[in-house]
């Protein structure tokens, strides 16, 4: 027997039996119940319960504390690949054999360099200017390089821009990073993998050669393997509602980074660690806590809109802090983010209320070590999210089901009044 919902409205004596499918109701059926002349929709600020479309790329299930991209568990990826091949796993539905993954990885070698034009632009940003609005409107200006990237249709000319971006990322980030400190650039090296370049093109000073630890290198895969992507957040939301009115990949993915920068989203890890300065020793953090539950603070790094649970994610970095400590010596801050957690994992206010370390929790401490100022917390993020907003962006750009986001309102405003006169206004 189908699954309906009987819906009815004892003012009017209407009747309607909706179909549930895939455990949602068509909020467009219920436009056909009139209320005093208006089609009854649902209100639903923040899409707290609302899907917007099917998706094949990442599943999340919040109160079990479980995310896979494609069906891999998270923890499985994170152990055993790399970042570009978990872009590929993506991009494509499955991970990539021996040929496929060489031949990925050469092309986005090949990508790697900015166009020389864009290193103008770069140049005119003020010295302390944030890297993620260096990051925003560059990105927003690979439109004007690669303007083949309007042609989302045609299967190869999306491809070759998501590349490009992909491979793009890390130099647009490094450069970035290297102009707030009036270092020259380092241009991308084709005998490192993408995260040791990376590393390299940030880091690397007057040695001939630059050699990160192993140990480093492999705590940046899976950082970028974990940040890679998270069905519909708000950057993905953003991206997606770009890409309805019929934008490039670039265009979108600039809306994404704006999204990500906000402190409630990707911007959480700048704001733990400033947190943690603030908070600076142990003993404080009781006093830390009441402020939170006196609701003149928040816990930044804790809680999370679909996690009821754990994130995944910070269980796997909190184990990755250590291997970098080992090599960088430990941050003292670390023992205040424990306490704090114990505190969160224990404490009524955070227990009743669902809140866990989220995967910005530990994050910053591990970006901390490596040498990063707050500042590029977020854009550490924003690389290797950028894999997800590409195979988001070509799966809207491939259902049929889309349409231009335009959600409805209700109006609170005034209605057709008579303009006043200037010589009249109070
Ligand atoms: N500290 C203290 N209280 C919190 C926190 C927190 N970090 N997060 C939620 N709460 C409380 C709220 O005050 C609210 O309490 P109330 O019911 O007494 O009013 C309740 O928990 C529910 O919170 P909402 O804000 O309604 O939850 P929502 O799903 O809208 O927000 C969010 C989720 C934005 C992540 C929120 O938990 C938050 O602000 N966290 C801190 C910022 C952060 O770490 N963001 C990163 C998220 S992960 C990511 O985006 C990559």
């Amino acid at each position: 027997m189908a699954d309906i919902l009987q819906i009815r409205r004892p003012a009017s004596g209407t009747e309607a039996e909706l179909a549930i499918t895939e455990a949602t109701i068509r909020a467009t059926e219920l436009r056909q119940f009139d209320i005093g002349g208006e089609p009854l929709a649902t209100f639903d600020p923040g899409f707290m319960n609302t899907a917007v479309c099917h998706s094949a790329i990442t599943y999340i299930d919040g109160d079990a504390g479980v995310l896979e991209y494609r069906g891999y568990p998270i923890a499985e990826l994170a152990e055993h690949s790399t970042y570009l091949e978990v872009a590929y796993l993506l991009l494509n539905g499955e991970l990539p054999n021996p040929t496929q993954l060489a031949d990925w990885e050469s092309q986005v070698t090949e990508h790697r360099t900015l166009p020389d034009k864009l290193k103008t632009v770069l140049a005119g940003f003020p010295y302390d200017a944030h890297p993620m609005t260096i990051l925003m409107a560059s990105v927003a200006a690979f439109y004007s390089f690669y303007p083949d990237a309007r042609n989302f249709d045609d299967p190869a000319a999306r491809s070759l821009n998501i590349t490009r971006l992909i491979a793009k990322m890390p130099t647009l980030a490094a450069f970035a990073y290297r102009k707030g400190k009036a270092r020259p650039y380092v241009n991308p090296d084709d005998s490192y993998g993408y995260c040791h370049n990376f590393l390299a093109m940030l880091f690397k000073q007057a040695e001939r050669r630059y050699v990160a630890d192993p140990r480093l290198i492999r705590a940046m895969e899976v950082l970028f393997i974990l940040h890679a992507d998270h069905e519909q957040n708000c950057s993905t939301n953003a991206v997606r509602s770009v890409a309805s009115s019929g934008n490039d990949l670039y265009t979108c993915a600039s809306a994404g980074i704006g999204a990500l920068h906000g402190p409630l989203h990707g911007g959480a890890n700048e704001a733990v660690l400033k947190m943690l300065r603030e908070i600076r020793t142990v003993d404080r953090v009781p006093e830390f806590i009441e402020g939170v539950k006196a609701g003149k603070v928040r816990m930044m790094g804790f809680g999370h809109r679909v996690y009821k649970n754990y994130d995944p994610r910070a269980k796997i970095i909190k184990k990755s802090v250590e291997d970098v400590f080992e090599v960088t010596g430990v941050n003292p801050l670390l023992e205040v983010a424990k306490e704090l957690e114990r505190y969160g994992l224990e404490d009524e206010y955070f227990v009743k209320r669902r809140l866990y370390p989220n995967v910005d929790f530990y994050s910053g401490l591990i970006y901390e070590a490596l040498g990063f100022p707050p500042e590029m917390f977020t854009v550490l993020f924003a690389i290797p999210r950028t894999s997800g907003w590409a195979a988001q962006y070509q799966e809207f750009i491939t259902d049929s089901e889309q349409k231009i986001a335009r959600p409805k309102q209700i109006y609170t405003g005034s209605r057709t009044r008579s303009y006043v006169p200037m010589e009249e206004r109070d």
